[in-house]
């Protein structure tokens, strides 16, 4: 048996996979996420313990027999988060996560520094890492004085699992301290960073062996054999491997909370101009990029929210076909925007409001504008030389038939919607849990799922969207900050 354990913002999952890939159990657990002050987001890392306590006491009870029996478990968490962590393995304070804004002056200035984009292959967003850790050393010097290692979530978990201080390559990629090109600790990525290798974990790759689960957590849940922990991966490169985004070519389009437009690639092709990330994947010699979008179903949530009317009710208002984009825009930037602009200053707008529209008619240019901005993103992937043939299409937004057409029609991609069943971030650590233990190749493993259809692009349409993707853009400029 092979365990997934993702370890999200709003709580942990955990997959249990038999030898044949095929799910047995799962269960989840939920935690806060505390927003202390504006812009601010935080966790508190013993809620992560106590919720890896509660999955396995839930296995243990449901499925005693077949957890006896597990070789391997593999992490996958919420990337950038800074877990700091003084000289006994003490939490220093809480973990400021990737969704907190307050380095954001740090992190413009950091992205300044003379060959750190080229070095990191990404803008120093906000929400990395390394600018967090710059601001600890202004507004708290004694905890930043104290800091012995600097641990993403999943890695904290990793250290209760193991007692081993290790990180893999795709999570530690959103650090702004690695050399993605090189899979390593950058120098002068660190220096700049006001940070040492001695305060980093040390490197594995997703698919390795990063340590073995300590005798008393294996006592205590009666698990017979030794049991691997592999190195595993950030969210979006085990939700990769879940779904089987593995060679040029293959990637997924998450209609999340945020959206991500991901497409796996053999070769390192950084273009951080267009506010593309470049990540290492949890596989050796291969890298991920993504655009990322920061508000989705975040969009049609405040619509639910301003309407009083849920977002299945919302869904439903919507017309049976696409018919080509509305004359209503609607810019998604409730939360400022990473790809293409990197703007956290900027906001939404609706434009060409009519007195004549009505709840329906801002859903449509919700599900178009998000749409759009994935058109964006699939823009800036495309000058970087990934070439996306069909994508699988994930998440929440991805039950509206309606938001699947407009999408595939406005990207000009086939979406490839998967069966019912589980192929997300948590799959994908049991994935890289069987790697590590059995040495498979991680090509034969990392299979997509079974899918239920494909949703084509309207070829009736397609000049129509694309001519709605040029008014939108041309709109950026009336809402950008000046
Ligand atoms: C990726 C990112 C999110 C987090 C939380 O850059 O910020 O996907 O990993 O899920």
């Amino acid at each position: 048996m092979y365990l997934g354990l993702d370890l999200g913002t709003s709580g942990l999952k955990a997959i249990l996979m038999d030898e044949e890939g095929a799910v047995v159990a799962t269960a989840d657990h939920a935690y806060d996420n505390p927003h202390p002050q504006p812009g601010w987001s935080e966790q508190d890392p013993a809620d992560w313990i106590t919720a890896c306590e509660g999955v396995f006491d839930a296995l243990a009870r449901d499925v005693p027999e077949k957890l006896a029996d597990l070789r391997a478990i593999g992490l996958s968490g919420q990337m950038h988060g800074a877990t700091l962590i003084d000289a006994d393995d003490a939490v220093l304070r809480p973990c400021i996560l990737w969704n907190d804004t307050r380095a954001a002056e740090e992190a413009a200035r950091l992205d300044t520094t003379q060959d750190l984009r080229e070095v990191t292959g990404n803008i120093v967003f906000p929400g990395f890492t390394a600018p967090k850790l710059l601001w600890l050393q202004t507004h708290e010097p004694d905890v930043f004085a104290r800091v012995a290692k600097v641990l993403l979530p999943k890695d904290y978990l990793r250290l209760w699992l193991t007692g081993r201080h290790v990180g893999d390559m795709s999570d530690c990629a959103g650090t702004s301290w690695l050399d993605v090109g090189a899979r390593d600790w950058s120098e002068t990525a660190l220096t700049a960073g006001h940070m040492g290798r001695d305060q980093m974990p040390d490197l594995v790759e997703g698919s390795a062996p990063s340590g073995d689960l300590r005798e008393v957590l294996r006592t205590r849940w009666n698990i017979r054999g030794p049991v691997v922990v592999a190195g595993g991966g950030g969210d979006n490169a085990a939700a990769a491997c879940g779904a089987g985004c593995f060679a040029e070519g293959q990637g997924f389009v998450s209609l999340g909370t945020s959206g991500v437009l991901l497409a796996a690639r053999d070769r390192y092709a950084p273009n951080p101009a267009t506010a593309v990330h470049t990540f290492c994947h949890a596989v050796p010699d291969r890298w991920y990029q993504m655009g990322v979008i920061l508000a989705a179903t975040d969009c049609m949530n405040w619509l639910s929210r301003q309407t009083g009317q849920s977002p299945a009710n919302l869904a439903a208002a919507l017309p049976d076909q696409i018919a080509g984009p509305s004359d209503l825009s609607f810019l998604p930037y409730l939360s400022g925007e990473r790809t293409p602009h990197n703007d956290a200053g900027v906001r939404a707008a609706f434009v060409g409001l009519d007195v004549g529209h009505g709840p329906a008619d801002l859903t449509r240019a919700v599900v178009e504008g998000v749409s759009f901005a994935l058109r964006d993103c699939l823009a800036a992937l495309s000058g970087t030389g990934a070439q996306l043939s069909s994508v699988i299409a994930m998440g929440g937004g991805a039950r509206s038939r309606f938001w699947l057409e407009t999408l595939a029609s406005t990207l000009n991609l086939p979406l490839s919607i998967p069966a019912s069943g589980e192929f997300g971030a948590a799959l994908g650590a049991a994935r890289l849990g069987l790697a590590a233990a059995t040495g498979a190749d991680p090509a034969e493993i990392m299979s997509p799922p079974p899918i239920a259809e494909t949703i084509d692009p309207r070829a009736d349409l397609l000049e129509r969207y694309a001519e709605g993707w040029d008014r939108y853009r041309g709109l950026y400029g009336l809402v950008r900050p000046q």
